[in-house]
């Protein structure tokens, strides 16, 4: 059984809400239970850096209270990879790596670089005003994220999308200047995640400042979610749960059968007053069990340092020796050091070998050929290089049942395919 690296980021510029909770903090937690994935998920401090410059304090607390809500919601540091991403020096040094092979013209298109450029030139401004060279390269550090850990699965929203695939360009341009050193990675988008309202009935978000703390005292819970606008219908008039922020906000922590209760309550004429307190009731009953104990880990920072700096080091053990490989292979070397690419060039070209590619139908395809370039199996098409990847590595490990997704090129034997195959066979043992 192949495992699915999953890896994600979170910037460490603000302090969770309801909105954090529901959106990825509880799906995340759940999905690192499953088995067959390995999970990478950490504290983005570098990328807090360019949202927050200037405001050490914040920075800090921020990783402190996300750091604190991962593991009070049930995150688990011992099966899942949990660190701090300036903890690991070679992010920064495989970003410049990165730097070198990324497209100048492709930072250009990012969105929220355009965004910036577009809000300049509407006021009148020179269209770089106020844009650090941080926020340009944003894309970059966060491919190094990615890259660093051959992640295949990036969970992100939507509007992350357009960094996963720059994150993947970069890669095939490296890829293909030194030879196959990273995965193409995928954006995972959980679509039946419910975005929770906000105090105003807007998307809960900061820059709406309509959020509500997902760890904020009891008392203060309450008194937040009995100022959740509403409209002027008085009690035994019936209620329209359609556009009800109060409704949502239930249904997102509620089961089906609570939430039936509850949408008949509303029909029934409800008051608000106490419809409110339903809601209350119902969030702090899955909160309070997690608040506790983010209360005591709060009190104590040096335990979660501790829990980070454990994390580092499992990050580093992957992340050390692959920068080592990565330094070799774009030059940086001990002059002593014997030149590889002659001998790995010569190598390739005696070898068979496996191409991976895209069709302009979207779709990914592979195809072997032999030592002198003859085409010897085509694939039909996947939905996802890593789904090729996998038929791949199962011709390889397996050459004698070829898949029902391979098909043999014309004119070519059997023989000549196992014999291809049995070199993958021996490079693999
Ligand atoms: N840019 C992401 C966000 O704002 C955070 C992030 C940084 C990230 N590096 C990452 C997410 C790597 C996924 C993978 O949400």
């Amino acid at each position: 059984m192949t495992t699915t690296r999953v890896l994600t980021g979170i910037t460490t510029s603000g302090t969770p809400h309801l909105g954090n909770y529901v959106g990825a903090v509880r799906p995340t937690v759940r999905a690192s239970r499953l088995a067959n994935t390995e999970n990478f998920y950490f504290l983005a401090d570098y990328h807090a850096l360019i949202k927050t410059s200037g405001d050490p304090a914040r920075v800090q607390r921020s990783t402190l209270e996300i750091a604190a809500t991962w593991l009070a919601c049930g995150l688990d540091p011992e099966k899942v990879t949990f660190y701090r991403q300036s903890d690991i020096p070679e992010i920064p040094e495989l970003t410049w790596l990165l730097t070198c092979v990324c497209g100048k013209g492709l930072l250009n298109r990012a969105h929220a670089y355009k965004a910036s450029v577009d809000k300049n030139t509407a006021a009148g401004d020179e269209p770089d005003h106020g844009v650090t060279a941080g926020l340009f390269m944003y894309p970059v550090l966060m491919a190094a994220d990615i890259l660093m850990f051959n992640a295949h699965q990036v969970p992100v929203g939507r509007d992350q999308i357009q960094h996963i695939e720059m994150a993947r360009d970069i890669a095939s341009s490296f890829n293909h200047l030194y030879g196959e050193h990273f995965t193409l990675p995928e954006a995972a988008i959980e679509d039946n995640v419910a975005t929770l309202p906000g105090l105003d009935g807007r998307k809960m978000s900061k820059s709406y400042d309509n959020t509500i703390p997902l760890f904020v005292p009891r008392d203060q819970l309450k008194k937040l979610i009995m100022g959740i606008l509403t409209d002027s219908r008085a009690p035994g008039e019936p209620k329209d749960t359609e556009g009800s922020a109060l409704f949502q906000l239930y249904q997102a922590f509620a089961s089906a059968e609570e939430t039936v209760r509850f949408a008949q309550a509303y029909a029934d004429g409800i008051a608000w007053g106490e419809a409110k307190q339903l809601l209350f009731e119902r969030l702090d009953q899955e909160i309070a069990p997690m608040r506790a104990v983010y209360d005591e880990l709060i009190q104590d920072p040096a335990r979660i340092e501790k829990a980070l700096q454990r994390g580092a080091d499992k990050a580093r053990a992957i992340a050390t020796p692959f920068t080592a490989r990565l330094r070799h292979a774009v030059g940086l070397r001990p002059l002593q050091a014997v030149d590889g690419d002659k001998t790995a060039k010569a190598h390739k070209a005696a070898a068979p070998s496996f191409k991976q590619y895209r069709e302009k139908d979207g779709q990914f395809y592979f195809k072997l050929l032999d030592a002198q370039g003859k085409l010897l199996l085509q694939s039909s098409a996947f939905a996802s290089p890593r789904d090729a990847g996998v038929c791949i590595k199962t011709l390889q490990t397996a050459p004698s049942t070829l898949p029902s997704e391979a098909v043999l090129a014309e004119g070519v034997s059997d023989g000549e395919l196992r014999e291809a195959l049995q070199h993958f066979a021996q490079d693999l043992g």
